[in-house]
């Protein structure tokens, strides 16, 4: 059972909003649960349903060594008594990062795999060689993204009673962002992609949120150099956000969406008296120290 907590929304204490008349609150999703915070559990609800109503016997799917991802579904395939399987792009020598590890404890085997193999899972192409090694199983693509995991999130419309000219959101997959383009279709939504070369999710985000709707931007100029790369301004922005807030920020996702809406707010490409959102997406388990 996963029992989820409340994700309130506050406002966020910033001066230069502030000076520019921007309002920006804040969507508490990373208090939803100390595990499966943030767009976690709204990504894996109905594919978890989905998985045990066909009576999979492995829930399979695939991430990096600090996935937010693989670290939720290892968490709840152990609650809900699911095998959980996952192909980790790294070396099999190196040791495991304290995601991993909790991964590990929780009952979630690995297979490493090399660059060129994870880019071969990632378009789905070579799953079938595994259906013999995992019979009866279930695949989840990386990060989630599936129009179950669009569903999950299109569901946080029923905690946002407010009306926003603006959701930010960090982008991977971009199933979050399809997701809220979905739910809130008289607002712009801005997802920040947290990694370089994000461009090439356009189409797929386009096929995926419903053509006729327009209300959503890729930004892709914000990843401070790629994926889980920081640099200094984004590190004393988020230093600077936390030391006036109660919250915490990651700098892979979050921190980046904070960053972005900086530039947005200081090039005025937010008007004057602009209502905004950012939904706090979680990510904090990958801010441990090895
Ligand atoms: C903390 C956090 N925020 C945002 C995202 C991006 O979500 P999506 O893959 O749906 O774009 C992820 C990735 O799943 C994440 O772990």
């Amino acid at each position: 059972m996963i029992t989820l907590n409340s994700s309130p929304i506050h406002a966020v204490s910033w001066k230069l909003a502030d000076e520019l008349s921007v309002s920006i609150d804040i969507k508490r999703d990373d208090l939803l649960h100390p595990v499966v915070s943030g767009n976690k559990w709204r990504k894996l609800k109905y594919l978890i349903e989905d998985a045990r109503s066909k009576q999979s016997q492995h829930i399979i799917s695939m991430g990096g060594n600090w996935s937010n991802h693989l670290h939720a579904l290892a968490f709840v395939g152990n609650e809900l008594s699911i095998n959980t399987h996952a192909f980790v792009r790294a070396h099999k020598e190196q040791s495991l990062t304290p995601t991993l590890n909790d991964c590990q404890q929780w009952g979630m085997t690995f297979d490493f795999t090399s660059r060129k193999e994870y880019a071969e899972l990632r378009q789905e192409r070579t799953w079938d060689r595994y259906h013999e090694q995992f019979p009866n199983s279930y695949w989840i693509g990386e990060g989630g993204f599936s129009e179950l995991a669009i569903q999950g999130v299109k569901d946080i419309a029923c905690d946002v009673k407010k009306e926003y000219d603006y959701i930010f959101v960090g982008c991977g997959s971009g199933a979050t962002l399809c997701g809220l383009a979905q739910a809130f279709p008289s607002s712009r939504i801005v997802g920040v992609a947290a990694f370089s070369g994000a461009e090439y999710l356009q189409p797929q985000l386009k096929k995926n949120i419903a053509t006729e709707l327009d209300n959503w931007t890729l930004d892709t100029e914000h990843h401070c150099g790629g994926f889980a790369k920081a640099i200094v301004e984004l590190e004393e922005l988020i230093s600077a956000i936390e030391l006036n807030n109660d919250f915490k920020l990651d700098t892979v996702y979050n921190g980046k969406v904070f960053y972005a809406l900086k530039t947005w707010l200081e090039s005025g490409k937010l008007p004057l008296n602009s209502r905004v959102l950012v939904i706090h997406t979680g990510g904090l388990q990958g801010t441990r120290e090895v």
